[in-house]
């Protein structure tokens, strides 16, 4: 049995059907914190499988003593965490003592239980601003934010830990821009109030919650001036997390992979293509760049095909088409 920490969250709740429709039992353990009981209904719906559910808070030593107590867990996919930026900035110490002393207690509980298979949700965010691009994860790291910081010290946190005693196997998936929704629209992104990132915020103003969308910046480096990511489909991202659970079961090590399709679109294309997808005029108007954003960040995804055996197969049409179809259901 697979153990999902956060498995009702965004990421987590798409990777649950794909561990599902791969034919793997799991358990997930979430607090609700940023997601709500409903989806784990749509997760059965959409896999037609069942699954065991702890609501708990990983910080609860006892709670997730229990999980490893009544099941046989085989290896742990460990999205739990707060994952704002500017709410880090703000909140700093709850970002500290939620990701990084969960991440402890876990793995105390899983080396206690003989359990050393683990992948963990790192993110791209853990390069800062990279000389060049597209990144290999041989690149050095470097944070500017406190969220940044929880998910590097993790990093580091975790290859100590294999250091220590050879027989975890971990990996570190470190994510681009995960959008987009399973195609059925009964899961995806639903952020609570307004959202941070661009393609929630373009979906508001598509489906007319949001007025007008704020271009943060029209002179960077850049092919239109805007800012390029590497927006990668959420399904395709929750794949990778499926190839991955069976590299840690077959080796050992502590190892980063990017989770990324290798092509930067830019915030004005992304416009574009969400355009093209819902058969609406997004509104947008240039604004001051948002402090600590980078010119551009796109993977080099090339490690993860040769050793995962994974690669992304939908382009930005896709991911724009299934965040569009979510948000008409979903609103
Ligand atoms: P999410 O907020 O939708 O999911 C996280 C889940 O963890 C939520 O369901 C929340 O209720 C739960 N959770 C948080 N703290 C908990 C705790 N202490 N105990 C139990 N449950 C807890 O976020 P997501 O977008 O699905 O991200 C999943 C992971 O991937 C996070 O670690 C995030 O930092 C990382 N990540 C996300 C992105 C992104 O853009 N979405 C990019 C890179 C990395
Ligand atoms: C993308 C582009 C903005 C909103 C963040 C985290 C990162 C990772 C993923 C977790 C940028 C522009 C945005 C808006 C805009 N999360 N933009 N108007 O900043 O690349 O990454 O989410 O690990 O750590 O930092 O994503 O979607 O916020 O921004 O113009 O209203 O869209 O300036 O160029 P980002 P994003």
């Amino acid at each position: 049995m697979i153990l999902v920490t956060g498995g009702a969250g965004f990421i987590g709740s798409h990777t649950c059907v794909e561990l599902l429709d791969a034919g793997y039992e799991i358990a997930i353990i979430d607090n609700f914190c940023n997601s709500r009981p409903e989806v784990l209904d749509k997760i059965r719906t959409i896999s037609g499988k069942d699954f065991k559910f702890y609501e708990a808070d990983l910080l609860e030593r006892d709670k997730v003593e229990q999980i490893f107590e009544e099941n046989e867990i085989e290896a742990v996919i460990h999205f739990a965490g707060l994952k704002a930026v500017g709410e880090s900035v703000q909140i700093p110490l709850q970002y500290y003592h939620n990701n990084i002393t969960s991440t402890l207690i876990l793995c105390e509980t899983m080396a206690k239980y003989g359990c050393k298979k683990l992948v963990f949700s790192s993110s791209a965010t853990v390069y800062g601003d990279p000389a060049s691009v597209p990144i290999r994860e041989d690149f050095p790291l470097h944070t500017t934010n406190p969220y940044g910081s929880t998910k590097l010290m993790i990093e580091q946190i975790l290859r100590d830990l294999y250091v220590s005693d050879n027989e975890w196997s971990i990996a570190l998936l470190r994510y681009f821009n995960p959008i987009g929704a399973h195609e059925s629209g009964l899961i995806g992104e639903n952020p609570n109030g307004i959202p941070n990132n661009l393609v929630p915020y373009v979906a508001q103003v598509a489906v007319g919650k949001l007025e007008c969308l704020s271009v943060f910046g029209d002179d960077y480096n850049t092919h239109d001036g805007t800012g390029v990511r590497d927006f990668i489909h959420v399904v395709d991202l929750s794949r990778g997390h499926v190839k991955a659970v069976e590299k840690v079961k077959s080796t050992s090590g502590a190892h980063a992979y990017n989770l990324g399709t290798g092509t930067g679109y830019s915030v004005l294309d992304i416009v574009k293509a969400y355009e093209k997808a819902c058969g609406r005029k997004i509104n947008y108007k240039i604004a001051p760049r948002r402090p600590g954003d980078i010119a551009m960040c796109y993977a080099d995804p090339e490690k993860s095909k040769k050793e995962l055996g994974w690669q992304a197969e939908y382009d930005i049409e896709k991911m724009c088409k299934d965040s569009w179809n979510f948000t008409i259901k979903n609103s």
